[in-house]
């Protein structure tokens, strides 16, 4: 798998910034910053050469469009989904939630493009809208799947706050098969990651849990407390939040990403492409 480039990343991130900046400070569904937030990610994947969906969200608190962008080729009937939410909440520019799970995915994407591989299953990236309203661009998607679309779905992947600043390594339902490639490469960089507790429920992943298709992710965590065990295995600090910064305005652009956790995720999340869906693969950082 490639190595997915940090720099990108970090690009990408000033953008989202810069897109809250000259929007009232966010990227709320809905509103200009998440509409121009959608036209950043949609013009990167187009110059890749993506055919690029647009899904209103008619039912949506704030109707606003979902981003689907399909890789070419691959067994249809083997699909493999990578999403993230791109929206903010109203009170700040939402760089760690979701800015870095929406510029992991894109990065991945364009990687993707580049490298070419060919396909055995088939792979989809999602960026959803109204999260933060109650998790709405993503039910909205899986609602109109037919119950053929839903049976060629093996995996839903989510990224929900993958670099936060005094974060762990969390991955959704950590001992299913579906979660195998990410523990894998988290576990060849020695993280000894834990099981998702604090987002159960809480993001788009549980959309395609309620609809019965397996699901995993990765994450770095919210307003939780960091366990001092925790903090003996990782580092950081012991009794404070995994993200201080969670839902304000502070999650900003650069101070509230974790580089290292980010680099971590995005690596893992290509790691997983390829295991699943083009074949063969060994890790890289
Ligand atoms: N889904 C939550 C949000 O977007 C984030 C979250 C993730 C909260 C994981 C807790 C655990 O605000
Ligand atoms: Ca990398
Ligand atoms: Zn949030
Ligand atoms: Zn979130
Ligand atoms: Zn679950």
């Amino acid at each position: 798998p490639p190595d997915i480039s940090l720099t990108n990343m970090q690009a990408h991130l000033q953008s989202l910034q810069d897109t809250a900046t000259s929007n009232g400070g966010n990227r709320r569904a809905g509103s200009a910053g998440y509409t121009a937030s959608t036209t950043y990610v949609e013009n990167k994947l187009k110059a890749a050469g993506y055919t690029v969906t647009r899904q209103r969200c008619t039912t949506c608190t704030y109707p606003s469009d979902n981003l689907i962008a399909d890789y070419p080729g691959g067994d249809a009937a083997k699909t493999y989904m990578f999403g993230a939410h791109l929206d903010s909440v109203s009170a700040g520019p939402g760089i760690n939630d979701n800015g870095s799970g929406s510029v992991a995915l894109l990065e991945n994407a364009l990687a993707l493009a580049a490298a070419k591989p060919t396909m055995d299953g088939h792979v989809r990236f999602a960026w959803w809208t109204d999260e933060e309203q109650g998790l709405n661009g993503s039910k909205y998607y899986v609602n109109q799947l037919t119950s053929t679309q839903k049976s060629q779905l093996k995996a839903y992947y989510n990224f929900d706050m993958i670099a936060s600043k005094n974060g762990g390594y969390f991955i959704n339902h950590v001992t299913s098969a579906a979660a195998a490639p990410m523990k894998a490469y988290w576990d060849s960089l020695n993280l000894q990651p834990e099981e998702n507790t604090e987002g159960a429920g809480r993001s788009d992943d549980y959309s395609f849990e309620q609809a019965g298709i397996a699901t995993s992710g990765y994450a770095m965590g919210a307003s939780a407390r960091k366990t001092s065990a925790q903090a003996s295995k990782w580092g950081g600090t012991a009794n404070a939040a995994y993200d201080s910064c969670y839902h304000s305005a502070c999650d900003s652009y650069p101070s509230n990403i974790n580089t290292t956790g980010l680099d971590r995720s995005a690596d893992g999340i290509a790691y997983t492409i390829w295991k699943q869906a083009v074949g063969t693969s060994t890790p890289t950082n």
